[in-house]
């Protein structure tokens, strides 16, 4: 856990505005100008920001690039932006993606009452995404990695633009349910006995029931991901044993970008493998642990980072 935790998470700039982190992006809400809500996207340099994820909502009337290099990609098209450059938002009906060439600032102005719950539930679960990483012992860029590598498999598989909502929330809490687990089979050691492991299993379905009763009434919609995390597409995971297309694509994905990460981090009970290793038990997996499908776009994904996993 780095030392700055606490300061690295606080709910509100130095400046008193309030503020999400999202790993590759700050959100900060700066207030109602013209019955439109002002927010800036602080995108981080070789991180990008995938925007209108639930365009569903017309949220966004439009991004202006105030400074930074970014480029924008639309329809598998990609553009350097101009600083003072206004996006219009309505333009495009599919998402967009900002990637940041250098540290950068975007101005968003969006329908004020339907953002701002919006902005207050992401900093709830925000905190709780916190305590989650700080329970399972790891860093606090655990969940923003899943679900950043989870919604770039998904740009490759042919899938709704709904289901990028809801992977992207369901990859950033597939573990929640780990904070039903007892602390000391969470972080024990060495290997578990069968008792403590049936326990260990429990976090998906109870990590379901948590989503289901969350104050945050539309986290439900994730409960299938969470609870399908650890299934495996020969039958022989859990809770259900389902195996092949029973298995959801959404949770199918995060299975194996979680595996990936597991496979690839120090952890109280194992080393961690190399890059390599990690591909290689990947492709050992296909059709037995993992889907094939998803794991040949997650190569590919892999493949376009250089096989770097930050
Ligand atoms: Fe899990």
């Amino acid at each position: 856990m780095p030392t700055n935790f606490s300061q690295s998470y606080a709910n509100y700039t130095e400046e008193g505005y309030p503020v999400v982190h999202l790993g590759s992006v700050d959100i900060i809400l700066l207030g109602r100008w013209g019955g439109l809500s002002n927010a800036l996207l602080s995108l981080h340099e070789n991180h990008f920001f995938m925007a209108q994820y639930n365009m569903q909502h017309a949220l966004v009337e439009s991004y202006m690039l105030l400074d930074g290099s970014v480029e924008m990609e639309h329809d598998g098209k990609r553009r350097l932006m101009e600083i003072g450059e206004v996006v219009d938002a309505s333009q495009y009906g599919r998402a967009i993606t900002f990637y940041g060439k250098t540290d950068a600032e975007i101005l968003m102005k969006m329908n004020a009452v339907t953002y701002e719950v919006i902005f207050f539930e992401m900093q709830i679960l925000q905190k709780e995404a916190e305590e989650i990483e700080a329970l399972d012992g790891y860093t606090y860029h655990h969940c923003s990695r899943i679900k950043d590598y989870s919604i770039e498999v998904w740009k490759r598989l042919d899938m709704s633009k709904e289901s990028l909502r809801i992977l992207r929330w369901g990859a950033y809490f597939h573990d929640i349910g780990k904070c039903a687990i007892p602390l000391d089979i969470l972080n024990k050691p060495g290997q578990l006995t069968a008792e403590e492991w049936e326990i260990m299993k429990t976090h998906t379905t109870e990590g379901a029931k948590m989503v289901r009763r969350h104050s945050v009434e539309w986290l439900k919609d994730i409960a299938f991901i969470v609870e399908q995390h650890h299934e495996r597409y020969d039958g022989k995971g859990y809770p259900y044993g389902l195996k092949g297309d029973e298995i959801a694509l959404e949770a199918a994905i995060v299975s194996v970008v979680d595996a990936f990460d597991a496979m690839t981090t120090d952890r109280v009970y194992k080393k961690a493998l190399l890059i390599e290793e990690a591909v290689e038990e990947l492709q050992a997996g296909k059709g037995t642990q993992f889907n094939p499908e998803v794991v040949d776009a997650f190569l590919e994904v892999l493949e376009t980072k250089q096989f770097k996993w930050e």
